[in-house]
């Protein structure tokens, strides 16, 4: 069977830095495992007026590190189209049918679309109430909305975002994308937590101590200071990836491995997270924001970024101690860790084992077993043994067993692209994720600011705050990776 897939993708938000440094290097690599072929189109639109030339040579540009030859890459970026747009304007929707309907029959498309939405959110209604209005929604084909995040500021403003996306586009057909579900390593989870009856068993409170998920960045904000003005760590990172990994990680075993199902142990897992108040936010997070140091005076304070209020009391770390309510998990908690300038771009999981009661050796002498699964920037997985040391001497030492995948897994954009052209929806967020995720979001918000909670300075180049230690020592753990 062909596995060349037919699509007309339209781009809103076409001239922007993800399309560029994501989406049209991801398509390139669609292109060229053939999974798509002489059949697909994409239109790019934004408001800036660009010529269809120059739209080309921009994604002719997009993808000079990857190309195989110029040639390919320019019969690839023939495949692209661009139109201004204004999208309050009926008119332009108008003229993007017809564009949109000369491809259709240019490539023979067989009707079907895919509308990515790379825009505000504030625009996801407008665009999807005229995409439906003036007639863009096939009947022959399927019609898929691929969202990027944010998807909203809080539990209230995202349902009405929804309701409103809800009156053009089914649920079934919504693609809400964070792009940790395209990652390898985190596809991996599943695998490795249902695929091995090794871990399978021991995925409770009888044999894990604690589990440990760290998203640390060495980036500063970048230009994006008054986004992040308005987020900050809690919903730029916490509110998707991290609550995202969460539920995978206490989820209970799905009944198959169909989306439906696993969907329904991840929405579980999100609605037993312990509810967070007023009396115990201090205890179990720490908000933390970056300030320069002398090691480091060319590294700005979070405040003298661009676009940032010089009295910002947003918070660039966060840490938390974060735990279930179900018995599989009880005094069993996830420590989460994401921050901006820290000391290294890592992203890893450490699932921490507890440690046995021994007779034949001393406790003194066995370290934890730890199972680390590394998502980038290097992918991985390890897992720490206690082995005899090699000599004479019958003393023990711990060993890292190894894995690393090849090299040339495919990225995480260039997944997610591929399952919305085959409608798999596993890895995309649903409405019900969505929902329980922005209600803890908004009980640490509102618990912060009934609290007072303090925000810590740290210095840029470091961890974190120490106070972040503490949520883990106050336990008898402590970071595995520091
Ligand atoms: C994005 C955040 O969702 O994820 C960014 O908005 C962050 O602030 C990025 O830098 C991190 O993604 P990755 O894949 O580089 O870990």
């Amino acid at each position: 069977m062909s596995q060349n897939k037919k699509a007309l993708f339209i781009i809103f938000g076409g001239t922007g830095d993800l399309a560029y440094r994501k989406l049209y290097p991801a398509l390139y690599k669609l292109y060229k495992k053939n999974y798509l072929n002489e059949n697909f189109a994409v239109i790019g639109t934004a408001r800036r007026e660009w010529s269809d030339s120059y739209y080309q040579e921009v994604v002719y540009d997009s993808i000079q590190d990857i190309k195989e030859s110029d040639q390919e890459a320019k019969e690839f970026a023939s495949h692209f189209r661009y139109q201004s747009h204004n999208v309050n304007d009926t008119e332009n929707y108008i003229s993007l049918l017809k564009l949109a309907d000369q491809l259709d029959e240019k490539y023979d498309i067989e009707g079907n679309r895919i509308f990515y939405l790379s825009v505000s959110p504030s625009l996801f209604g407008t665009v999807s109430s005229h995409l439906r209005a003036e007639n863009l929604i096939t009947e022959n084909g399927f019609n898929r909305l691929i969202i990027e995040k944010p998807f909203g500021t809080d539990f209230v403003n995202s349902n009405a975002l929804n309701n409103d996306i809800l009156e053009s586009f089914t649920e079934e057909q919504i693609y809400r994308i964070d792009h940790y579900l395209g990652k390898e390593m985190i596809q991996m989870l599943l695998a490795l937590r249902f695929g091995n009856p090794l871990f399978k068993q021991i995925w409770n409170k009888h044999f894990i101590s604690n589990i440990q998920v760290t998203l640390a960045e060495d980036m500063g904000v970048e230009e994006r200071g008054a986004y992040y003005e308005q987020s900050g760590a809690l919903r730029d990172m916490v509110q998707n990836h991290v609550l995202q990994i969460v539920s995978l990680l206490y989820m209970n075993e799905p009944s198959s491995n169909d989306s439906k199902a696993i969907l329904k142990a991840k929405v579980d897992a999100l609605k037993n997270l312990k509810a967070v108040n007023q009396e115990n936010i201090n205890q179990n997070f720490v908000r933390g924001q970056y300030t320069t140091s002398k090691d480091n005076p060319d590294i700005l304070d979070y405040v003298s970024e661009h676009e940032v209020d010089p009295e910002s009391n947003v918070e660039t770390f966060i840490a938390g101690k974060i735990e279930s309510t179900h018995e599989n998990w009880e005094g069993v908690p996830i420590y989460i860790r994401t921050g901006k300038r820290m000391k290294a771009k890592n992203t890893q999981i450490n699932i921490v084992f507890k440690k046995d009661t021994m007779n034949f050796f001393s406790t003194e002498e066995v370290k934890e077993n730890i199972l680390s699964i590394h998502i980038g920037p290097n992918e991985g997985l390890s897992l720490q043994l206690n082995n005899k040391q090699i000599g004479h001497a019958f003393e023990l030492e711990p060993i890292d067993l190894i894995f690393n995948p090849s090299a040339d897994a495919p990225d995480d954009y260039e997944r997610l692209i591929l399952s919305a052209l085959m409608g798999d929806k596993t890895n995309f967020v649903h409405w019900d994720e969505l929902a329980e995720s922005w209600k803890y979001i908004d009980s640490i918000r509102e618990a912060w600011s009934k609290a007072e909670s303090p925000l810590y300075l740290y210095e840029v180049n470091t961890n974190g705050p120490t106070e972040a230690n503490e949520l883990l020592e106050n336990n008898n753990d402590y970071w595995v990776w520091s």
